[in-house]
């Protein structure tokens, strides 16, 4: 718990707790009672009682507890179409004030009354109580004897760092490069070497559960993409999935280290079986109606989200590809997603501005942020956008995250604000924690890798010349 300690200057003040007879009701009343009222009930639909909202109307039930997005109450009256009427009806859209009380009521689950339950899942039953995945045996993966550099492209060494990843048991950091990945011992700062990768640029880096292997996802745009399974103590190749026409976005490894699943701008997830070199996917996913760009077996082994460029969240059977909920919320593209090491917890980031944690058990939001907003110049005025960019759990449930306000945030493991990093000057595109916790890495748009240890932020130049620590904070 020495990280982020002494940093520790964003205490969110707790949001109260809106309920539907004191808040709710004086805003229906006003705007809604005329048509939706006891006596008049339009559309079949009565918003005097707390029951008759929860009934619906015609089209049956319109609010979900925890979604806002995905309620017919609220799209009717945020006036976001999706074939529902704008209300109310004929007449000018509520004041945003209004409007953000329901979209709160909505959110934080439907309670009746002051003091009311929320319909959203028992928040105990969420608390974080040790991750799933259990230590490797033998001593953890750490490489030996790597090339020192790989045929790396310099000229190209200044761009976003496309992926980052730590191991889950060792103190090692995988940093994507173009070309190639740099792997750094997280402790000592020292550089061990690189993997090459001719492929092209490594979109997605994934490290298997035991911390032995390391998926890189990637390729040359609308040219080709694969991904490749490297041994991280020797760095051989020991597959090669995927004959994509584009480039692979996301990738990951399941949990019992025998299914590669990938992804990426054709839209389709393809499952492979590691140790079947050159065979074909043993299923495919088709449903996701954008990009996919994010990706990521559960912990439990069971079960693999995936997500994409409009949004769409989606949980499979891990086995056989069998759908099980889609986690229907967000706006915009997803960024990142992340199991939380027990597999009960799943969060997404999004540019849609949302950071959500899903109850995957029932498939419901149990907490939505919108951590990363951010601040406009003195003067100035509008809103800017706020997107999520990079999110990751730590080994102690623990979420870190980063977006368009380029800080990285830490919460607890359901989501209380914990932190806040001082906001850097450059972008800060992928986040990734070391296996002790203790260690926060930020990937950045010039190529950089920042460190946060303890209340030190020192600063990694992975592929520039001379590759060597700096400080972070003289740019
Ligand atoms: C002037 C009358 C009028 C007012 C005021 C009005 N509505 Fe409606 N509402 C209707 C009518 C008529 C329909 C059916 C419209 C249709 O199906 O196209 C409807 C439909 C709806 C529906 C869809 C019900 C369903 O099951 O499809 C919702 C939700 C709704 N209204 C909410 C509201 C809310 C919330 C307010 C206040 C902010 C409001 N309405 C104000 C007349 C009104």
């Amino acid at each position: 718990m020495r990280l982020f300690v002494v940093l520790l200057f964003a205490a969110r003040v707790a949001q109260a707790q809106l309920n539907y007879e004191s808040d709710v009701k004086p805003v229906l009343r006003r705007y809604c009672f005329a048509c939706h009222g006891a006596e008049e009930k339009r559309a079949g639909l009565e918003l005097e009682s707390f029951s008759g909202l929860l009934k619906g109307g015609g089209s049956g039930e319109i609010v979900k507890p925890g979604r806002p997005g995905s309620s017919i109450l609220f799209l009717a009256i945020s006036h976001e179409g999706n074939g529902v009427p704008n209300m109310p009806l004929g007449l000018p859209k509520m004041p945003d004030r209004e409007i953000g009380i329901i979209r709160d009521w909505i959110q934080q689950g439907l309670v009746d009354k002051p003091g009311g339950k929320t319909r959203l899942s028992d928040r105990a039953s969420l608390e974080f109580s040790g991750g799933l995945i259990p230590k490797p045996k033998s001593e953890a993966a750490m490489p030996r004897q790597l090339p020192a550099s790989a045929t790396v492209d310099k000229l190209r060494a200044a761009q976003p760092v496309t992926a980052i990843a730590a191991s889950p048991w060792a103190p090692l950091l995988a940093v994507a490069g173009h070309g190639a990945i740099a792997l750094y011992n997280t402790v000592t700062r020292e550089k061990l070497g690189e993997l090459a990768f001719a492929e092209g640029i490594p979109y997605v880096l994934r490290f298997s559960r035991d911390g032995s292997t390391l998926l890189a996802g990637g390729g040359k745009g609308a040219v080709a993409g694969k991904a490749v399974l490297f041994d991280v103590r020797s760095g051989m190749r020991l597959g090669e999935f995927g004959a994509e026409r584009d480039v692979v976005l996301a990738a990951d490894v399941s949990a019992d280290g025998k299914l590669v699943a990938l992804g990426g701008p054709g839209k389709i997830v393809r499952v492979f079986a590691v140790g079947q070199p050159g065979a074909k996917p043993i299923y495919e996913i088709a449903k996701h109606t954008d990009w996919i760009t994010a990706l990521e077996f559960a912990p439990d082994g069971h079960r693999l989200a995936t997500a994409d460029r409009a949004g769409g969240v989606h949980m499979w059977e891990a086995a056989t590809g069998g759908f099980l909920v889609s986690l229907a919320e967000h706006k915009d593209a997803i960024t990142s997603l992340s199991w939380r090491t027990d597999g009960v917890t799943l969060a997404t980031g999004s540019e849609d501005g949302q950071l959500i944690l899903w109850d995957t058990r029932d498939g419901f939001p149990a907490s939505t942020m919108t951590p990363h907003q951010p601040k406009l110049a003195p003067g100035t005025f509008g809103k800017l956008p706020g997107g999520v960019l990079s999110v990751q759990f730590g080994p102690d449930g623990r979420l870190f995250s980063t977006g368009r306000d380029k800080a990285v945030r830490v919460y607890s493991s359901l989501g209380k604000v914990l932190g806040a990093l001082p906001p850097s000057l450059v972008m800060l595109t992928k986040v990734a924690v070391s296996f002790d916790g203790k260690i926060a890495f930020a990937g950045d748009a010039k190529g950089n890798v920042h460190i946060w240890d303890g209340s030190k932020e020192e600063m990694l130049q992975p592929y520039g010349l001379g590759a060597q620590l700096g400080d972070g904070r003289n740019r």
